[in-house]
Formats: C-alpha cells, structure tokens, sequence
C-alpha cells in the first residue's frame, strides 16, 4: 500500500467541523460564528441540511441570499464547507400541493408532513422537485473553491407502501424474473398455503394487513427498498455530476441500521461517512468502544479508503433514555478513535445548539450562552489542535489483515427466518464477539460484503452466515482453495438468494466440501441453558446453538462436552487447495473463539505494533501511506494504563519525541510514526 485517498481531494487534510444550521438564527450571529469557529480550531461547517423552507420559500420561487453570505462567510474565516442538498425534510407548500410525496405507512395510511426522512421515494414529482433545487444549487456552489463536498439528503431510511412504490416494486419483481410469474412462484415457494401469484399485478409489500409470510417476497421488498432509495440518491446526485463532476458526493450513513443494504448504497457514493452517537458511560466502556470501533471499521471498510465523521456529539445527545456528557477526556479519546480508525475527521452535531424545537437540549459546540468559556467548547479546541498535529495522517489507509463478513440480506433473511431462537437471532451481537478478539488485540480488521475482494486478507471470518448465495460460496472456495484461513459458523449456508433452503446437505453450494463437514441438526438452548466444549482440556461455556456436525475429512479441534451430543465435533479444521476452513458450530461466550483464533493470529503472523498482550481496555490500531506507519494507542478506561512496549522506537506526533514505550493516562492516547522498512 503506498498511497493516500482523500474524501474531499480539493481539501487533503484533517477536517473538523459541524452541522451549522444558520438559517435558524438572525444575521447578528454570523460573524460570531466566524470567530468562534477559528477559536475552535475548526475548519469545516456542514450547511444546507433542513434549509429547504429558506432556500425555496414558494415554488420556483428560490432565495440563496443566506448561503450565499455565509459560504463567504466560512470561507473568509479560513473555512470550507459541505453542501448538503435539503431532501431531509420539506417544505410545507410542496407536501400540501402535492401529497403524493408524503410517505404511506405499513397500514396503508398516508403521514402528514411531520417530522423529516419521510417522503416517498418513487413520487416523480419528489424527485422532480429535488431535483430542481440540487440543480439550483450544483449550479451556483459547484465552483466555488469553499465548497468540498456534497451531502446528499441526509440520514436515508424507512420505506412507503404508497400505491407508486407498489407499483414500481412489481416492475422491479417483472424484471427481476423475467416477466415470468411461474419463475417467481417457483423462487418463492408459493405453492406453500395456496399462495400461488397469477399475474404480477397482484403482488402486494408486505405490510401490516398483506402477506408476510412469503420469506423471498420479504427479502426483495428489503433490496427493492434499497434499490429504490438508491436511484432516488442517483436523481439527487445528476445535476452535481454534471456541473461539479469534480466534488465528491457522500450520504451520511446509521449505526446498528438495518433498513438498507449500505453495501449497495455505497457504490454510488464517492466516500462513506456517518453519524456515531455510541451510549458512552452505560455499562462497560470497553464494550461500548469496541462496537463503535465496529461501525467505523464498516465505513472505513466500505469504499476501503477513508471515510467521514459526519456527526458526533461533543458531549451528549437528548434522544436516548438516558442523556449523559461523555466524561472529561473521554470526549477527545471518542472523536479520535473514528480518525485511528480511518477517518479523515471529527464533525459534530451541532455547531450552535438550536434555541427551540426538539434538539434544544443536545449537545453542542456551542451552547446557549453563545460563548468558548465552556468546558465543552475546549474539549472541542483541543481535540482540533490534535488534528492539526497529526494532519499528516489524513488520507492514509488501512492495513487490515483480517476481515469479518456483514451482509445486510443475511440480517434481513436471518431475522424473518421462523426458527432458532424466534426473537433475537443476535447477528450484530454475534459479529461484535469476533470483532472483539482483533480489538483487543490491537489487529486491524476489515468488515466487508461476502462478494468482497478477500485475495488479500489472511483471515475471514464469516460469522452466522445463514444467507449463502452460489456467488459467495464461490467467492469463500477461492479465498480458501488460493490459501486463505476461513473461519465459518453454525448456520453457514443454509438458504439461497431467495430464501430457499439448499439441498443435499449444509452448508450448502459446496461449501461442506470445503469444510468438510456436514451440519445435521440445530440446539438451539434456553435462556440460562449452558453447554461447554473441551479444548485442550480447557472446558469453555457454550450458550443459544450448539449444531451437530457429521464429518467428512475434517479434523476434529474440539468436542462437545455434554449435552446428547457429547463427544461429538464441536469445532473442527479442514485443508482445502492451500488454505483451511475452520468451523465453530456453537455459540460460545467469548472464551472458546478467543482461543482459537489466537492460535491463528500466531501461525499466520498477524500482531499488533505493541509487544505482548495489551493490557483490558487499552488497543491499538494503524494507517499507513506506505511510507510511513501510524500507530494509535487507545485507553477506554478512566484508570491509567499499565505501560506497553512499542514493537520499536517511534516517532510521538504530539511531543515529538522518540519513544519506545508509552504509559497512556486515564482516557488517554498515544499517536506515533514510524517509517516502514527503516532499521529500529
Ligand atoms: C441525527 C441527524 C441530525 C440530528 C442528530 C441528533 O444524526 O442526522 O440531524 O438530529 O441525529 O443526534
Ligand atoms: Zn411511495
């Protein structure tokens, strides 16, 4: 790897910003900002976003007048902006004229205009409208050197049963099959309960009062959802392609967010950012990291190059149950660790907390008392005067020797299956549990779609990956067969595209060859039921699934140690072509995976830039230009660390000396550089 990509190339530096919303407050505030923006050590303002009603306050009617002075503003003040199209939420007139972009809810009921992220993505008048005013907007902003970026929309999500995006679902479904009805009924199983189609016109979402029980029906209303939200992202983002073709275009993207198949959306982006507001300070710290650290390595992972931060809090957020500051010196740690993670900057929702309506109480850089004298506001400056220390690192990449496999269609085919544990089938949680080994560990890790590229990793792992396409099972034979280290799971391979189950033996397409296994039956435990498997003598606990495997020419790396199935493989190894295919096929409580993969991570060679074990809570990750190494030393506990050992001396960006060794305090962080290649 020897290069750098930035998100926004007019730009290549570390950004730090906000969501600033000036057309909330009168003019006098304006140039306050300015300075407060400088003061800050900020050098970014995300605007546009819900400016919609100001923009155009009658149809046709358009008043740039605002935008105009305060993207001059910004950029006077040394700032550069990221325009955001207004799709987010409309104006009154345009709901009121024309109702068919109000979204119709599951029960078949059209919404008024309220709230926001709630239009239909099929109305063609929405589309003309939005449209419109990108237009208006790409055309007077496209060339102004302030202007870095495009947020498009903001925050996609939900779907609408309006009789337009029926209709446009059935066309997708003709296409989709061939205009041959018997071609869906076959790939749908229809004869099941008599619910055979005739014609295509009769097929209805499913919804509250409609069918739901048709597994492959529901998978392609999800990927239709996604599809249809996708070519709404594609009218938004025309006329930007044709009077700016030089800006990037990015949508800010969810956390835990299962709507829409973000795999797919990305590939019409130009870089993935997104919105993180992880519940710091509820239970373990640690935990709450480690997911965090999930999500950004999804983005990051997503256009395998860096991505944004497009929001966080500075302190706290006024929607969860609970709305708790992050502590002192947490705020910083929680804003680097996207940049260690490979983004390219810290962006907070807001930059001045709105006076009234529902975001009133959240947090901000700057409060209602309009000044820097908080101590949010220098949280928010020094964590921009580290940026600016280590702005070296912006557009560097990541060096991911591992990765983990999250597909949007499995979560969607997994959660609708009836089956297993009925309520929570825990995909995430159980992704997480793999993504923590590497955490811990301080060992970058991808997270990608089962099509991935995956020639370059050592490790996959492919946890629950009940939807099995012939595509991916084709995509795992080869990363193995070529030499790869694969590691599946219970549940492997178990249906098709469509929802169907494979035939002739799981995990299907081929796949019990390369694992040389076949899985028979499925335990799933009650609640507080507890199995264990013996490895090496050591006795690990077992929870929720435990499969019974009959082998093939596996070999056997541990047994089940109760349970009717005692004695019987519990996980095992196969050499496939040059690599080998591990298969875990119960659900352990940490400590089985854990060791497993530790055994793997030393025969491959895959180590951290920290000599020994890292001690609980402390982790570490890299980016690279090729050049040079960057490496981040990360404590999520309010407790200092014990001190680590550097795998050689490195340069400390901050202070600027050499170290070899690095004690963090409480919250606290480490960035060094060290040239790759060059003697220690
Ligand atoms: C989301 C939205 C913002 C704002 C924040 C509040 O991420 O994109 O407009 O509502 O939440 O946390
Ligand atoms: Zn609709």
């Amino acid at each position: 790897m020897s290069e750098k990509k930035y998100p926004c190339p007019s730009f290549p530096h570390m950004i730090h910003g906000a969501d600033y919303n000036p057309e909330q407050w009168p003019q006098e505030y304006w140039d306050r900002d300015m300075e407060l923006m400088q003061q800050a050590n900020c050098n970014e303002m995300t605007v546009g976003i819900f400016a919609w009603s100001t923009l155009e306050p009658r149809e046709g009617e358009y008043d740039f007048s605002y935008l105009d002075t305060i993207i001059e503003k910004i950029g006077e003040a040394g700032g550069k902006v990221i325009l955001a199209t207004p799709s987010g939420a409309r104006p009154r007139w345009l709901a009121e004229k024309y109702p068919e972009v109000l979204r119709v809810d599951a029960q078949g009921n059209r919404e008024h205009i309220r709230g926001r992220h709630n239009h239909c993505p099929t109305s063609p008048v929405y589309r003309q409208k939005v449209r419109a005013i990108n237009e208006q907007l790409a055309r007077r902003y496209g060339n102004n050197p302030t202007v870095i970026a495009w947020h498009i929309s903001n925050e996609y999500s939900g779907q609408c049963h309006c009789p337009l995006c029926q209709k446009a679902f059935q066309e997708y479904l003709k296409e989709k099959f061939h205009g041959d009805i018997g071609e869906l009924n076959r790939a749908y199983w229809t004869t099941f309960w008599s619910h055979t189609y005739d014609r295509f016109d009769q097929i209805e979402p499913p919804g509250a009062l409609t069918e739901t029980g048709i597994h492959g029906l529901n998978l392609d209303w999800k990927r239709f959802i996604t599809r249809q939200t996708i070519s709404f992202i594609e009218n938004e983002i025309a006329p930007i392609r044709e009077h700016c073709p030089h800006l990037p275009v990015t949508t800010n993207m969810m956390y835990e967010f299962t709507d829409l198949d973000y795999h797919k959306v990305a590939q019409v982006l130009d870089f993935a950012s997104w919105d993180s507001y992880p519940e710091w300070h509820n239970g373990d710290d640690t935990v709450i990291a480690q997911r965090a650290a999930f999500w950004h390595d999804v983005y990051r992972s997503l256009k395998q190059k860096p991505f944004l931060l497009m929001e966080s809090t500075p302190s706290l957020v006024n929607w969860k149950p609970y709305n708790k500051p992050k502590a002192p010196g947490l705020d910083t740690l929680s804003s680097l660790q996207a940049v260690f993670h490979g983004s390219d900057s810290v962006q907070y929702f807001q930059w001045r907390k709105s006076r009234g309506s529902s975001e009133k109480l959240h947090g901000s850089v700057v409060g209602h008392d309009g000044t820097a004298d908080t101590r949010v506001f220098a949280s928010v400056q020094r964590t921009g005067d580290v940026l600016r220390k280590m702005d070296r690192v912006a557009g560097t990449l990541t060096d991911a020797p591992v990765a983990l496999i999250l597909d949007w269609e499995n979560l969607w085919a997994l959660d609708d299956c009836q089956g297993y544990a009925q309520k929570d089938k825990k995909y995430f949680e159980t992704l997480y549990s793999y993504h923590r080994v590497f955490w811990e560990r301080g060992i970058n890790c991808d997270i990608v779609a089962p099509d991935a590229e995956l020639s370059g990793y050592k490790l996959v792992i492919a946890p629950m990956l009940y939807l099995t396409s012939q595509a991916t099972a084709e995509n795992l034979r080869a990363f193995v067969a070529a030499g790869g280290t694969l590691y599946g799971t219970y549940m492997l391979g178990t249906v098709d595209e469509n929802d169907l189950c494979h035939l002739g033996g799981i995990p299907g397409c081929g796949l019990n060859e390369v694992f040389g296994i076949t899985a028979e039956e499925i335990d799933t435990l009650y609640p507080g039921e507890v199995r264990h498997a013996d490895l090496g003598g050591k006795c690990h606990r077992l929870v929720d699934y435990c499969e019974t495997l009959r082998l093939r020419d596996a070999q056997v790396l541990c047994s089940y140690a109760d349970g009717y199935y005692k004695d019987t493989p519990a996980v095992t190894c196969h050499s496939f072509g040059a690599g080998h295919a591990i298969y875990q096929a119960c659900r352990d409580e940490g400590s089985l995976k854990e060791e497993i993969l530790e055994q793997w991570l030393y025969k491959l060679g895959i180590h951290s830039e920290v000599l020994g074990t890292l001690p609980h809570g402390v982790t570490c990750h890299s980016r690279t230009d090729g050049r040079f190494a960057y490496v981040f030393l990360e404590n999520y506990l309010d407790q200092a660390a014990p001190t680590v050992q550097l795998r050689q001396p490195m340069t400390d960006l901050i202070t600027g000396e050499t170290v070899e060794r690095c004690a963090l305090p409480p919250y606290g962080y480490g960035i060094f550089q060290y040239e790759k290649g060059a003697k220690p």
